[in-house]
């Protein structure tokens, strides 16, 4: 009887044990779980423009690499998007600010292009709504591209590849070559250059030996000390604006004198603040900052910590959260470069000075 009675209290605590073994959420679920309910992994494709009914046509998408690569858009032929946002790189300069027209530095580090599709406004100050308004801008920047709407048209109007690439992508129109087609082919390319299949995403789709032990130690940190209260969604950033200094004002050198959104609304609560940048690749957009003054990963982590928390992050804390930021360095786009048609006799000349 005794023996029975053991048998079978023995027998129910084996099976409860194992039932609660398997329904027990290892440390890894845990985290899991708490990741997916922050971020989320950059799509393969996309095949409209999430923002608005476009589709992302074979023709638009063509044309709008051809553009892109295009140094004809720039008054001196020499300098096109990718000077700046380069895709061989990270969609960046790697750079402290950018430089443009006739040598000039401009006031700001150039963001990288990579999943901007994804940010809710564009530049550091969200001042264009969206990559169609923002495409307008550098091409007519005296600092950067140096051009106007009437020589970019009648660069494109003067080349018979362009003509016939504006007709097709925008099938139903009578004269398709206008500043605004071209900035929505630029936009349409533009949403091709995303990056999956980082290891971030391959964890957060379920793979959770995709990150090692101290990513995710890493990624737990980032969670915990805060930098996720910011750094969200789909490109850890990109969504919304924040203050340059919560906790404690940046250097007059970090600051580089910008007064970011303040510019823009002539609100003083906005006043030193930025758009929280997206950290997708961040290992690959070095230097760090609208100013681009520092260089380093890890010192960037810790002007956060200090900045946005008022803490001194540990140096092996710093280390961890930059492995774990490292894990967001996903596939690049595979370009194949455009062959750009010749210039004609009507092509308006080079403007170098
Ligand atoms: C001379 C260098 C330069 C050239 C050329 C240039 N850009 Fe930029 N780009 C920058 C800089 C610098 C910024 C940030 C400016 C700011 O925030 O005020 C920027 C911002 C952007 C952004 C915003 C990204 C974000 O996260 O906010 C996009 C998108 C972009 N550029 C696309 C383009 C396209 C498309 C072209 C070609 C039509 C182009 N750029 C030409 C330097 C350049
Ligand atoms: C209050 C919101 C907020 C919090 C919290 C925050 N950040 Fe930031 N982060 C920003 C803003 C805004 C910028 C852009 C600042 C600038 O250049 O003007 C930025 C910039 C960065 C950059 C540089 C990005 C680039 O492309 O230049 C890194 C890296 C970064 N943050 C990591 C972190 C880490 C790690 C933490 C946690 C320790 C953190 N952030 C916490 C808002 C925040």
């Amino acid at each position: 009887m005794k023996f029975r009675v053991f048998k079978w209290l023995s027998l129910s605590l084996g099976v409860a044990l194992s039932v609660s073994y398997l329904n027990a959420k290892t440390p890894d679920d845990e985290l899991l779980k708490r990741a997916r309910e922050l971020f989320k992994p950059i799509p393969e494709k996309l095949d409209r423009i999430p923002y608005k009914e476009v589709k992302l046509t074979k023709e638009l998408v063509e044309l709008g690499k051809y553009l892109y690569f295009e140094p004809r858009l720039s008054a001196s032929h020499l300098i096109s998007c990718n000077s700046c946002h380069n895709v061989m790189l990270g969609g960046t300069d790697n750079v402290e600010t950018s430089i443009g027209h006739g040598w000039q530095k401009g006031p700001r580090n150039a963001p990288t292009v990579f999943n901007a599709v994804y940010h809710t406004a564009q530049f550091w100050d969200g001042r264009a709504k969206d990559l169609m308004e923002q495409a307008k801008g550098p091409i007519q920047a005296s600092v950067e591209m140096n051009n106007t709407p009437e020589r970019v048209i009648a660069t494109l109007k003067s080349i018979p590849k362009y003509v016939e690439m504006f007709k097709k992508a925008f099938p139903k129109e009578k004269d398709p070559i206008t500043f605004d087609n071209v900035a929505k082919a630029i936009e349409a390319f533009e949403a091709t250059l995303l990056t999956p299949n980082s290891r971030f995403d391959k964890f957060l789709k379920g793979d959770t030996k995709a990150l090692n032990r101290e990513e995710k130690e890493g990624l737990k940190l980032f969670i915990e000390k805060g930098c996720a209260s910011c750094h969200s969604g789909i490109t850890l950033g990109g969504h919304m604006y924040a203050p340059f200094g919560l906790a404690q004002k940046p250097s007059p050198d970090l600051a580089a004198g910008d007064r970011g959104r303040y510019e823009v609304t002539k609100s003083p609560a906005d006043d030193y603040v930025f758009k929280v940048p997206s950290l997708r690749n961040i290992e690959l957009t070095y230097p760090y900052f609208h100013s681009g003054k520092v260089w380093n990963l890890e010192d960037a982590i810790a002007v956060m910590g200090t900045l946005q928390y008022g803490i001194k992050l540990s140096d092996d804390e710093i280390k961890k959260i930059a492995s774990f930021l490292k894990t967001l360095t996903g596939e690049r786009p595979r370009i194949e470069v455009p062959q750009l048609p010749p210039s004609t006799d009507k092509t308006p000349k080079p403007i170098t000075k």
